[in-house]
């Protein structure tokens, strides 16, 4: 653990020295939801993986592998285009190493998005979920091992691992609760459980029974050791899932249609997390 504060510490250093402003707001873009990172102009600065000490490379299809980081609406927010996934061979101190760092540069909050296998047979693929808590079916903790006290508790409470004050946020301006979020049209939000997978290999019949009777809204393989990391370090977070396929019997998910309705979604994703950003203090 003590390699990974100097580590961390180490690749914070030489991000912060790039960097124009002081990110007190982090995005980590799923599968399919990179544009988002075009939205950032001023102030903006780009950083390849590759160049940050300690980094691990991302090696998926669909994730460039660089940080973004500047400002959207005056707000100064740093971009993962492109995650760690433990099926990849990563360990989760790898996976979740860029949320360690993020801390270590004074990032208060979090939105982690992901694309995700629906279980809730109410959900269409295309439809976004806000997740309202998760299931860590996967078993595996970014925690275990010796505790590095500077990082945060060795038993850190998941009671709201999603925090209420920035789902409503999210909800609100979704659905222009609020008069002054006059914004055009309703983005239909869904919300739910999402449960950790290991994957890479998607869910078998038995086990999308298992994800829907045990209280799981919708399925995945990423999110949730970067959302404990997070919470252990005094982090809000607001989760959202792109659904790119719905668990139905006799269908089988593929990689290809994951992508091309995280693809669809992309917009209305965008627009979704442009009024988020705009709202968010
Ligand atoms: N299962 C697990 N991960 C996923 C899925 C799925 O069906 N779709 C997108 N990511």
């Amino acid at each position: 653990m003590q390699n990974i504060l100097i580590n961390a510490t180490d690749a914070a250093s030489y991000i912060s020295s790039k960097l124009k402003n002081e990110p007190k707001l982090a995005i980590i873009l799923g599968s399919g939801l990179g544009g988002l990172a075009d939205e950032v102009i001023t102030d903006r600065v780009e950083i390849p993986y590759s160049e940050i000490p300690h980094f691990p490379v991302s090696t998926v299809k669909g994730h460039s592998g660089k940080l973004i980081a500047g400002k959207i609406y005056d707000k100064d927010i740093i971009i993962m285009q492109g995650r760690f996934h433990y099926y990849e061979g990563y360990e989760l101190s790898e996976v979740t190493f860029p949320i360690r760092v993020f801390a270590l540069l004074g990032v208060r909050g979090i939105i982690v998005t992901n694309s995700a296998g629906g279980i809730n047979r109410k959900f269409d693929p295309g439809d976004l979920m806000l997740i309202t808590d998760h299931i860590n079916i996967s078993s595996i903790s970014p925690l275990r091992g010796e505790n590095e006290e500077t990082f945060g508790e060795r038993f850190p409470s998941m009671t709201e691992a999603y925090s209420l004050r920035l789902r409503k946020l999210a909800l609100d301006v979704a659905f222009m609760k609020e008069k002054e979020y006059s914004y055009g049209e309703k983005i239909e939000l869904k919300e739910g459980v999402y449960a950790f997978m290991r994957g890479p290999q998607y869910e078998t019949p038995a086990e999308i029974r298992m994800l829907d009777i045990i209280g799981a809204d919708a399925v995945g393989m990423s999110t949730v050791p970067e959302v404990i990391v997070a919470n252990q370090m005094g982090m809000e977070v607001l989760g959202i899932s792109c659904i790119t396929n719905v668990h139905k019997p006799g269908e089988k998910p593929t990689h290809e249609e994951v992508i091309e309705n995280a693809d669809k979604s992309a917009e209305k994703f965008r627009k979704l997390i442009m009024r988020i950003l705009k709202n968010i203090t």
